[in-house]
């Protein structure tokens, strides 16, 4: 079945909500994501959005902290643009209807959070559940908007480009395009070929390949997957970024400790309730790069031989961690952990995709009519690793950045003559009867990226990961044409694809930087030198 529309985005997050939100005057948008539209890792931020409002703060100061996160890998001009666009996107977002918190003092001022590696306080958030403040008041925006629509239970499958079309291979002198996309429709299994001027990637990041992550079940690395099989290029995906502390529960599945309880005093304490993270990074402790703090969680997990560390706020007043963190007070109280009274159980999980599909500053990607924004991206912004809280921020102004391009693009994409495409040809395949060939392929690839590929890597363990990956590959490749699609099945694919990727770049990196730490290459220089470095050399370029 053929369907058209002006705009595809894939993906329903901040990224994709917002931008619908700015195409749809421009004409139809199709919106379309694999299970509901608040399936999304925005949904489940909590600590908020890093941005400069604070009377001490300067986009100066916003842009340092950002580049001393990214250890020399981010990219200044992206840096500057998206901390400068950070206040009008926010009051674009406050215009409609974002509830974000008040100082309390000074009701005309927002209240601002603080995380790790930020000079200033610049968190805006709307109490510990920003992100799901965000997603409804855009996903309520887009519902009374006639021209977006948004197609629940529908995965894409892969993206259809010119040159697969006319069955040649892309020719790396001139640019191949994007057509659309051929998307399951979960409901009847039907595959659908839509067909747009512009498509657009926001299918957030791919936590999923890991065990244990903060991600929500969606983050399967699809646009990754998708438009490195297309030809474009993906960079930076040896950076994945490890979050310190997620609730260790057996029944809490995914929850996020945010850091913005580090950022009001909390502490971490090892097995015995003692502190420990000035033995790590005597200056920052609890507020030192993710990275940091994520691998002295690690070693002394190692170490200890314990499942889990404590997180510890329980000094400060109860009332003021009630009102504060009302979400993970209430959260952690239904596992019976009162964290007014007590330490909250705490171990690093999978959280961030620091890499992604490469795009310059409008969100374009290598293939004409084809972009990407959040997670999905790799704009240089992030370098070798996120600064907390400049994630939604990139969401919002690389959107916004995509709708200005879009709106120069879009007629001549539109004008172009039509191309006769293909409908999804199931050929012979047939039902796959057996889960367990999707089960435990996913479980294998989860268990192997952790344990080979996690917060610590060494060359010989990436060998074995690759090793262990390439059957596996194979195997997927062979049912691929074998069985009809599934969501669970185009879902390991996508995961097998980023595995492979991910282990393909930290293989490549004979260095430690940023999230990628490796026994065989230690950081060669201490951090006070490393983040001097990179400030004299951003320096030295400004002049
Ligand atoms: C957190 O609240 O700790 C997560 C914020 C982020 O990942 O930027």
């Amino acid at each position: 079945m053929e369907d058209k529309t002006d705009f595809l985005i894939i993906g329903s997050g901040i990224a994709g909500l917002s931008l619908a939100v700015k195409l749809a005057p421009l004409g139809h948008v199709t919106v379309v994501t694999k299970k509901s539209r608040s399936d999304t890792a925005t949904n489940l931020a909590q600590g908020g959005v890093a941005c400069v409002f604070g009377p001490d703060d300067s986009f100066d100061l916003h842009r340092q902290d950002t580049l001393f996160a990214g250890d020399g890998l981010s990219h200044e001009d992206i840096v500057d643009m998206i901390v400068r666009q950070g206040p009008d996107r926010i009051r674009e977002l406050i215009d409609l209807g974002v509830p974000f918190n008040r100082d309390p003092e000074d009701p005309e001022r927002l209240d601002l959070g603080k995380e790790g590696e930020h000079s200033r306080r610049r968190i805006v958030h709307a109490e510990d559940f920003t992100g799901q403040a965000i997603q409804k008041v855009l996903g309520d925006k887009v519902s009374q908007l006639s021209s977006v629509e948004v197609l629940e239970d529908h995965i894409a499958v892969d993206l259809i480009t010119e040159s697969k079309i006319k069955g040649h291979l892309p020719d790396i002198t001139a640019r191949d395009r994007c057509l659309g996309a051929y998307i399951l429709d979960v409901g009847t299994g039907v595959i659908h070929t839509f067909l747009a001027p512009i498509t657009v990637l926001a299918t957030g990041g791919a936590g999923k390949v890991y065990l244990y992550t903060s991600n929500p079940d969606v983050a399967t690395g699809a646009g990754i997957a998708m438009a490195y099989r297309a030809g474009a290029r993906v960079a930076n995906l040896e950076f994945v970024q490890f979050h310190p502390t997620c609730l260790y529960h057996l029944e809490a599945k995914n929850f996020l400790i945010s850091e913005a309880l580090r950022g009001e005093g909390a502490r971490l304490l090892d097995s015995e309730f003692r502190p420990f993270m000035e033995k790590y990074d005597p200056e920052r402790k609890e507020l030192a790069g993710r990275d940091i703090v994520a691998r002295a969680i690690d070693t002394e997990l190692k170490n200890s031989g314990k499942e889990c560390v404590y997180l510890d706020i329980s000094h400060r007043p109860a009332d003021f961690i009630q009102r504060r963190f009302p979400n993970i007070y209430r959260t952690c109280l239904q596992y019976g952990i009162d964290i007014t009274s007590e330490p909250i159980p705490v171990v690093p999980a999978a959280h961030y995709m620091c890499g992604g599909v490469v795009t310059n500053r409008y969100g374009e990607t290598d293939l004409e009519g084809l972009f990407a924004v959040g997670e999905t991206a790799c704009t240089g912004l992030h370098g070798a690793n996120r600064l907390a809280s400049n994630s939604l921020l990139e969401g919002l102004v690389m959107a916004h950045q995509v709708s200005l391009r879009a709106r120069e693009t879009f007629p001549e994409l539109r004008s172009r003559g039509s191309i006769h495409v293909p409908p999804w040809d199931i050929g012979g395949a047939v039902d796959m009867k057996e889960a367990i060939l999707i089960s435990h392929n996913w479980d294998v690839i989860r268990r192997l990226m952790w344990n080979y590929v996690g917060i610590v890597r060494s060359t010989k363990r990436l060998g074995l990961a690759r090793e262990r990956l390439l059957p596996i590959l194979n195997e997927i490749q062979r049912h691929y044409w074998d069985y009809k699609l599934t969501r669970d099945f185009i879902e390991l694919r996508n995961l097998a694809q980023v595995a492979e990727l991910i282990v393909m770049a930290a293989s490549q990196r004979k260095e430690s930087r940023g999230g990628h730490f490796t026994l065989d290459y230690p950081y060669k220089d201490d951090w006070n030198w490393r983040r001097d470095t990179i400030l004299q050399k951003s320096k030295t370029r400004c002049e």
